[in-house]
């Protein structure tokens, strides 16, 4: 260990390490799944070990499950914790309506269903994932394995009468094989480049049949925590109208969770 982080590094860190200042005792917390949301479980993790905060957490995919269990979190299922008080979770895009795209990870399913569950989520960034329009990061679509050509094609057809400005549609690869998401399904990515409307890009998309969910998360997401590589960090909270500053230590990141 260097004792130093990568900018991005730091920039995830901080703004895990603001989120976790929303969660209080006892509360049944959904956790996100990819890069910056692993931060924000070992924060989670060092307040139940250093200040005994006891709290209940859920996971969106297994990757998350096993670093919650390795951190010493106690981990439920989503039909055991019901309702949650707040998830925190990373994005791939967010726009000024804190409209986003998720599923690079390929965990959108559980992710939005744990998001839809709780009474607030809070995203955390890195600056990168800031866009005017969302689309530039092509949009996961969770598909059944039975069809699925049939249904990419189906989508593809859809695509013609949309405002976007791309329509191509691939099958998500891991190796050779196509990528199979913890619920067994495949992953199409549209490379739209900009969605016009992604209210409406979302509601057409899951009219298809063999679709199971899109990853565009519309009036989801609460407020947006992003991290800067200085330690600055910004929270936008869409429902208050409000973006407060703030300014995170994170000297001693890296050894702190040099054991993990
Ligand atoms: C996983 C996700 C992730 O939150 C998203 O891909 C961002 O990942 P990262 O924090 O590694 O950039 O939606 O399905």
């Amino acid at each position: 260990m260097t004792g130093e982080l990568s900018p991005i590094d730091t920039a995830k860190f901080v703004a895990a390490k603001r989120a976790v200042e929303f969660v209080e005792d006892g509360m049944r917390i959904g956790m996100g799944t990819g890069s910056t949301a692993a931060w924000m479980v070992k924060c989670l993790g060092e307040l139940v070990r250093d200040e005994g905060l006891k709290i209940t957490g859920v996971p969106t995919s297994t990757r998350t499950a096993e670093l919650a269990r390795q951190v010493g979190i106690k981990v439920v299922s989503l039909d055991e914790a019901r309702w949650l008080d707040l998830t925190i979770d990373g994005t791939d895009e967010f726009d000024a309506d804190l409209c986003l795209i998720k599923g690079g990870g390929g965990a959108l399913l559980q992710e939005k269903i744990v998001a839809t569950a709780s009474d607030q989520m809070i995203v955390i960034a890195d600056p990168s994932k800031q866009v005017e329009h969302l689309g530039a990061f092509p949009l996961p679509v969770e598909v059944i394995p039975f069809g699925w050509q049939t249904t990419k094609a189906l989508i593809e057809e859809m695509l013609v009468s949309m405002d976007v400005l791309g329509q191509s549609a691939t099958l998500r690869m891991n190796g050779d094989a196509a990528f199979v998401t913890d619920e067994g399904n495949h992953i199409v990515d549209l490379h739209l480049t900009r969605i016009g409307n992604p209210r409406q890009m979302s509601l057409v998309l899951n009219q298809v049949p063999g679709v199971v969910e899109n990853g565009l998360f519309i009036d989801i997401c609460d407020v947006v925590v992003t991290g800067y590589a200085d330690g600055r960090v910004e929270v936008l909270d869409i429902n208050e109208g409000t973006l407060e500053e703030d300014q995170i230590n994170f000297a001693d990141a890296e050894n702190m969770f040099a054991d993990i």
